[in-house]
């Protein structure tokens, strides 16, 4: 049985009641995590009060990054480890959970090294004053994790708030706790304080309202879906708490008729298949310049083919969706696709292999996509892309930016002026051309505009967001 990690400690929560923890690959439970309460959120709060209090607050910035560089260090040597957890845990194929742990250890050496480079600045004023900027901690940080990338994005919002001095309590989603309850003490063999970082496990609606609501959090950290975006932003207003959201997005793939496809059909593909389109970023929408669309469908469809799912541990292209509920989730959208009239290219293949508990969704190619229709507007959260036609670099433009969304744009063509004009007018917190996703990138800004939230994760951009600025004046005549 997996506990909550509090101040160092495993701990039992005080409701007494336990989760079953799921293997998406065969759909069996294999573990159980606690089902904690408000009560065992305000006894991690208190845990990080104290922490910052007693210790943290007086931690030089460059100790908090040798500290991020020991973690850094455990995690590599643990990777392996963490990513077979993972794997099981949210069934990740092999090669994906690998990459996770990686960027996991990215996170916190990238973090470590920012710490003492954070600074504020002096002003000039009138005469006989002195004017500076410090950058000061919020204090203790909220940070409520989705399941579809939990190291990673631990990663990248633990390492930002630890690295600005802040200390973390923290609530993995309930499909996905078993990585971070190991990271978290991996933190404490490194040497973190009691109380840095704690580890509160259980429902979103009992236990992340909770922390949402505790007086006693001076900001949120939020990745996950728009609707729990929205009740967060209010339960936050009550006690204006700072929040930074990442609410996903429907993220457009446009391809040009000059664009180089051999480079841009492997891109379009991995952008909407890995981690079974469970990704935030994913480029699930493709919009086509007609010159091209037909043999461009044509070349996809014969690569969606050759795709196979299959239970994580055969390392396929894609594994099985995290949980029953979402694969109804996309079962309703294909369903709604039929209905509607939207023609298929292609699927991908689900292997023998594969229980028929486990919750598979073979790769599908959708063309003809009406732009309002809801394939073409909501999350979907599975491997579907979307494909539509455009007639020029104006139509381009509207389509890409016809949606709620505004998290991640690529852009594919050889046309240079075209490449700025287009990265100018798409409404994007991240324009990639001739590539997508650039790799993860953990030094890159990201987050996004309209409904995919605000405020900036990743990058040294986000250590501004984990602070708060104070103006300093001096008169000294
Ligand atoms: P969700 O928004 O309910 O879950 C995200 C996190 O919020 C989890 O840790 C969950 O426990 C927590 N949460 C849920 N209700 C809460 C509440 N009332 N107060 C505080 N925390 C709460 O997302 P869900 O239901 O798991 O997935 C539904 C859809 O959301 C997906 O199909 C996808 O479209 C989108 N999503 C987007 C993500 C992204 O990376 N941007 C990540 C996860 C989901
Ligand atoms: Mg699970």
């Amino acid at each position: 049985m997996q506990l909550n990690y509090i101040a160092n400690a495993s701990v039992r929560s005080s409701s007494g009641k336990t989760i079953p923890v799921i293997d998406p690959s065969d759909g069996q439970a294999f573990d159980e995590i606690q089902r904690s309460n408000a009560q065992d959120i305000d006894h991690a709060v208190q845990a990080a009060h104290d922490c910052m209090d007693t210790v943290w607050r007086k931690i030089t910035a460059a100790e908090r990054g040798r500290l991020l560089m020991r973690l850094a260090e455990k995690v590599e040597q643990h990777a392996d480890e963490l990513a077979m957890i993972e794997q099981r845990d949210c069934g990740k194929p092999t090669k994906q959970a690998k990459a996770d742990a990686a960027a996991l250890v990215r996170y916190f050496e990238f973090y470590a090294g920012a710490c003492d480079k954070l600074h504020g600045e002096t002003l000039p004023y009138l005469d006989g004053y002195s004017v500076m900027t410090w950058r000061e901690p919020h204090g203790v940080t909220g940070h409520i994790i989705p399941w579809n990338y939990p190291m990673q994005i631990f990663g990248r919002s633990v390492g930002g708030a630890l690295a600005a001095g802040n200390v973390c309590v923290v609530k993995p989603a309930e499909d996905a706790c078993l990585s971070l309850i190991r990271v978290a003490q991996l933190a404490a063999e490194a040497g973190f304080p009691a109380g840095a970082i704690n580890i509160v496990t259980g429902y979103g609606h009992e236990v992340g309202d909770a922390l949402a609501r505790h007086k006693g959090i001076h900001h949120i950290s939020f990745t996950g879906s728009p609707k729990i975006g929205t009740l967060i932003q209010q339960v936050a207003a009550e006690r204006h708490c700072p929040v930074t959201l990442e609410l996903g997005g429907k993220s457009p793939q446009i391809v040009f008729a000059d664009a180089d496809l051999d480079a841009a059909i492997p891109a379009v593909i991995n952008a909407i298949v890995q981690n079974a389109g469970q990704t935030c970023s994913a480029g699930s929408r493709l919009l086509v310049d007609e010159m091209i669309y037909e043999p461009l469908l044509e070349r996809l469809g014969q690569a969606f083919e050759r795709l196979r799912v299959g239970p994580a541990t055969m390392d396929l292209d894609v594994g099985p969706l995290i949980r029953q509920t979402q694969q109804q989730r996309v079962w309703d959208f294909l369903s709604d696709a039929q209905v509607a009239g939207i023609p298929m290219v292609a699927q991908g293949e689900i292997v023998d292999e594969a229980p028929d508990t486990g919750f598979y969704q073979a790769p599908t190619l959708l063309r003809d996509v009406p732009v309002m229709h809801r394939l073409a507007q909501e999350e979907v959260f599975g491997p579907v892309l979307c494909a539509m036609s455009f007639r020029d670099e104006n139509h381009a433009v509207e389509l890409a930016n016809a949606t709620q969304f505004g998290l991640v744009a690529g852009i594919w063509t050889r046309d240079g002026s075209r490449q700025f004009r287009m990265a100018k007018r798409v409404q994007s917190g991240q324009v990639f051309i001739n590539n997508y996703g650039a790799g993860g990138g953990v030094e890159l800004p990201f987050g996004g505009v309209k409904s995919s939230g605000y405020g900036r994760e990743k990058g040294f951009e986000a250590l501004y967001g984990f602070t708060t600025l104070k103006t300093v004046a001096i008169k000294h005549g």
